[in-house]
């Protein structure tokens, strides 16, 4: 424990900015950067050679895409990764403050990580992603867990080989969260892996749900630009991924931040449609900007795959309106209305949250009643969880707890009968599926998803992996189908 600084041992390199609910309100006007001149200084090229990393990462596609950037910069700066702790030279938790228990998750392997840094204290420990960005988190940190190297926040990743630099040299924890919204910052390193792709076509939030901590974590709505994006897809198709999928805090808003140009997310859409690529898929939808544009080209189908994430969080026009959704139950109904009607086969799944403040008995089952109208496949369902600064963590919250778990279960018992009931409409059809991988537990057994995103197992060799095939739905699950493959129904390419 000798090497281990004590916390008051510890000066801080600071350059921190909290995200302020008042500030970040006051948004809009300043103007947001594209640059493409990025790259590793030379001097850092070979500065991990014969070392390793590890990146854990917590929360949603954006913070996985967020560690594919982290470790191509890393790579190109020499070092190789290992999912073995104890191998590792530098530890990366890239983290989400989503809710509560993300958070929880973090500081319980921070603890597990102290003793890793005791015995080895040349090991590099850094904390980075949405959690950085609030302030109670990097004060606890400091306080509590000195043992960290480095901090840094969602607009600084592009920093990391110079904080990485800073972090070995220094005695001080090295902390840099830039609250400001932050530029883009075009053609980073990126290591992706399989058949599937991710690809931001923008970055932040401006719609302030109440109870959403990620307008603060992840700044202002800034789009990239059109020509951009299109040269991305261009060369992942080149490149010979087979799906990609469009990646936004609310891929709606596209573009509506362009002050030169009028180009919306349908206008994208309808241009990647012609892109020889054989899947794109895109999340996450906000109902309020889903508008008839998006729907029109949406039912060009081809490339574009019939299942939209249409998070609802709740079935009731009072809460909707406690949340700042700004749409209402009949609002939300009449959009999904509007896009069965243009794309008949089109799969629905959703977001909920259960048991936000004052939610009552009736507004809860309006929600249940919702869900069975609208005949989701699947959702991710939430109890909510206050989110320091949020203007929901100052709402009087008296439902208690055993009610709202109470109402997650009920939910979720809806939800399996539901996915059941839509996977057993696939007996005995034949589905076009790309295989993504083995199975988890059986190598004889391939993983594949319908254009629809739904998880097919079926036997059949490695050499089918990332292409697209056909199988006879033979056995259906809750949250799986079973298949056999259609003898030469192969397919690679559009
Ligand atoms: N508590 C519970 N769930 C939340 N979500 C966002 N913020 C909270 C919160 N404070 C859920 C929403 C969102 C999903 C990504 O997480 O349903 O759509
Ligand atoms: Fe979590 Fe939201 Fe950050 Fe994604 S953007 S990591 S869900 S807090």
């Amino acid at each position: 424990m000798n090497n281990q600084p004590k916390a008051t041992e510890k000066d801080y390199s600071i350059y921190f900015q909290p995200p302020s609910l008042k500030e970040a309100k006051k948004r809009g006007k300043e103007e947001v950067k594209v640059h493409y001149d990025f790259s590793i200084p030379e001097s850092l090229k070979g500065f991990g050679e014969g070392k390793f990393y590890m990146i854990r990462t917590y929360g949603c596609q954006m913070n996985e895409h967020d560690t594919e950037t982290m470790k191509g910069m890393l790579d190109l700066m020499g070092f190789q990764s290992t999912e073995d702790k104890l191998e590792a030279d530098v530890i990366l938790l890239n983290t989400c403050a989503i809710r509560e228990n993300a958070e929880d998750k973090v500081f319980g392997e921070l603890g597990h990580l102290k003793s890793l840094k005791a015995e080895k204290p040349s090991l590099i420990l850094g904390v980075c992603g949405c959690m950085s960005q609030e302030e109670a988190v990097v004060n606890r940190i400091m306080q509590k867990h000195p043992f960290v190297d480095m901090i840094f926040g969602t607009h600084n990743i592009h920093r990391l080989p110079n904080l990485l630099q800073d972090a070995t040299f220094s005695k001080e924890m090295v902390v840099e969260v830039w609250s400001k919204e932050g530029d883009i910052i075009e053609n980073l390193p990126k290591r992706r892996e399989g058949v599937r792709a991710w690809v931001n076509i923008m970055y932040g939030c401006d719609k302030f749900c109440t109870y959403c901590i990620v307008p603060y974590t992840r700044g202002k709505e800034r789009s990239r630009r059109p020509q951009d994006v299109l040269a991305e897809v261009r060369d992942l198709a080149r490149k010979g991924f087979q799906e990609i999928t469009l990646l936004g805090q609310n891929v709606n808003a596209y573009g509506k931040d362009f002050e030169d140009i009028e180009y919306s997310f349908g206008d994208l859409m309808n241009d990647i449609h012609k892109i020889d690529i054989p899947r794109v898929r895109f999340t996450t939808s906000h109902p309020r900007d889903f508008d008839d544009h998006l729907i029109k080209v949406l039912s060009q189908k081809g490339n574009l795959m019939e299942h939209i994430h249409l998070p609802v969080q709740s079935g009731s026009s009072q809460i909707l309106k406690k949340m700042s959704r700004k749409y209402t139950r009949e609002g939300y109904l009449e959009l999904v209305r509007k896009i069965r009607e243009a794309i008949p086969d089109v799969v629905l799944t959703t977001d909920i949250i259960v048991g936000f403040p004052g939610e009552t008995d009736e507004q809860f089952e309006e929600t249940m009643s919702l869900v069975k109208e609208v005949g989701f496949d699947s959702a991710f369902t939430f109890i909510y969880s206050p989110r320091e600064g949020t203007p929901a963590a100052a709402m009087k919250d008296d439902v208690p707890e055993s009610v709202k778990k109470e109402r997650l279960y009920r939910l979720n018992e809806l939800m399996t009968e539901l996915s059941k009931k839509s996977n057993d409409k696939l007996l005995g059809q034949v589905v076009e599926v790309l295989v993504e991988g083995e199975s988890k537990t059986n190598p004889d057994v391939l993983s594949a998803r319908t254009r629809t995103n739904k998880l097919v197992h079926f036997a059949g060799t490695r050499d089918l992996i990332g292409k697209r095939v056909h199988v006879r739905v033979v056995e259906t699950q809750t949250w799986l189908v079973k298949g056999e493959l259609v003898p030469d129904s192969v397919r690679t390419a559009i």
